[in-house]
C-alpha cells in the first residue's frame, strides 16, 4: 500500500483477532491512533498492539500538518487518542497551544538523548520515536537521459537547468515540507532563505500533499529529483526502484519523528499503554520490518544496517525550541504563501 492511499483514509481494524483471544485481552476497549508514517507502519503498529493487548486499534493517515490541523480542530470534541509519528515540529506546537497531554513513560530512560529532550521540551506532553536527515533523492536514469547531473548541494537545486524538475511537498500539510523550509532559513538567513525558495519555485513542477509524495514520483520517474527526508529515499531503494540520495553539501535539517497523546483522549489508560509499547526496540523493529529507516529512539532498538548514518551527514544544530513554535511556525508558513507558492512560475 502506498503512502497516498493514506491521505484522508480511515481505516478500523476489527480483527479476527480480536475475536479470538482469550478473554483477559478481550474487551479492552478501543483506540483511535492517528498515524503519519508510512501505510506499512501504521497498519504494523496496529495490529502488533491490538494483538498484544486485545485494544482495537483505529487508524487515521495523515501528514504532520493535516494532523496538527484535525488535532486542532477536534479539541472541542477530540476523537482521536494519541498521535503516531510525523515531523517533532507540529508535535511541539500541539504541546505548546495544550492539544496534547503530559505523560512521563516508564521507558523514558531508555531513549537516546535527542528522543528525551523533545520530551522535556514539550513539558512531556510529546517525546521522540524516531530520527530522520533531510536531503534530496533522485532518479539516476532520469537524469542521464536529460543530461544533468545529481544535485550535490541545496545551491543546485535552484540552477536554470533544473527546470520543472523537481518536486517538493506543500508546508502547510506536510512536515517534511516545513522542515525543509526552517532548514533553509537556518542555513542561509531568513531574507536569502526566502530569495532561494522564490528561484527553487521556478524549478518545481508540484508541491505534493504528503511529504513522501516526491520521492514516490522519482521513482515511478514521473520527476528527476525531490526534497525528501534521506531514509524514504532508501525504502524506494530497497523496493528496487531506481532512486538515489544525497545529503546536502552546506549542511541539513533532520526530524524528530514524535509521539502524543492527545488532550481529551477517550482512552487515556489506553494512550498510556500504547506510548510506553511504542518506546519498546521490540515495538521500535516494526519499522524496519516495515521498510522504514529512520534512527529508532530506544537505545537497545537496532538500527537497520541500509538506513542513513547520522555520523556521515553534515547536520545543523537545528532549533526545534523556534521552529516548533506554534507562532514562528504561523509566521513562516504564510510568508511562504504570499511570497512563493501565490506567485507565478
Ligand atoms: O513516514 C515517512 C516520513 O518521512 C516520516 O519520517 C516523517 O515524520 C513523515 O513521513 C512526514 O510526513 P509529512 O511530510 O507528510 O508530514
Amino acid at each position: 500500500m502506498t503512502r497516498a492511499c493514506r491521505v484522508s483514509t480511515s481505516i478500523v481494524l476489527f480483527s479476527a483477532l480480536v475475536l479470538t483471544t482469550p478473554a483477559v485481552t478481550r474487551a479492552q476497549g478501543s483506540l483511535n491512533v492517528y498515524c503519519s508514517v508510512q501505510a506499512e507502519w501504521c497498519q504494523a503498529i496496529a495490529n502488533e498492539f491490538q494483538r498484544q493487548t486485545g485494544v482495537r486499534v483505529g487508524l487515521t493517515l495523515k501528514g504532520s500538518g493535516e494532523t496538527l490541523a484535525q488535532v486542532t480542530a477536534e479539541s472541542a470534541n477530540p476523537k482521536g487518542d494519541v498521535w503516531f509519528g510525523g515531523t517533532g515540529d507540529p508535535h511541539l506546537a500541539a504541546a505548546e497551544q495544550n492539544l496534547t497531554v503530559a505523560y512521563k513513560s516508564p521507558n523514558l530512560d531508555k531513549l537516546h538523548d535527542w528522543a528525551l529532550q523533545q520530551a522535556r521540551q514539550s513539558g512531556f506532553k510529546t517525546v521522540g520515536i524516531y530520527a530522520g536527515a533531510l536531503g534530496f533523492g533522485y532518479n539516476p536514469e532520469l537524469l542521464q537521459k536529460r543530461k544533468l547531473a545529481p544535485p550535490a548541494c541545496w545551491k543546485d537545486l535552484v540552477k536554470p537547468e533544473y527546470r520543472d524538475e523537481i518536486q517538493v511537498a506543500n508546508p502547510n500539510s506536510s512536515g517534511t515540507a516545513y522542515t525543509a523550509i526552517a532548514t533553509i532559513v537556518q542555513l542561509f538567513g531568513e531574507e536569502d532563505a526566502f530569495r532561494y525558495l522564490r528561484q527553487l519555485h521556478r524549478n518545481v513542477n508540484q508541491y505534493t500533499r504528503s511529504g513522501v509524495g516526491p520521492i514516490k514520483a522519482v521513482a515511478r520517474g514521473e520527476t528527476s529529483v525531490s526534497i525528501s527526508f534521506m531514509h524514504d529515499g532508501v525504502t524506494e531503494a530497497v523496493a528496487g526502484f531506481p532512486v538515489k540520495i544525497q545529503a546536502p553539501c552546506e549542511g541539513t535539517g533532520y526530524e524528530v519523528g514524535s509521539l502524543s497523546i492527545i488532550k481529551g483522549a477517550r482512552n487515556l489508560e489506553g494512550a498510556r499503554k500504547f506510548v510506553d509499547w511504542a518506546l519498546t526496540p521490540q515495538a521500535q523493529k516494526l519499522g524496519a520490518e516495515a521498510k522504514q529507516f529512520q534512527v529508532p529512539s530506544n537505545r537497545e532498538a537496532q538500527l537497520p544496517p541500509q538506513a542513513p548514518k547520522f555520523a556521515e551527514i553534515k547536520l545543523i544544530s537545528y532549533d526545534f525550541a523556534k521552529y516548533g513554535a506554534s507562532a514562528e511556525r504561523k509566521r513562516l508558513l504564510d510568508r511562504w504563501e504570499r511570497e512563493v507558492n501565490s506567485q507565478p512560475k
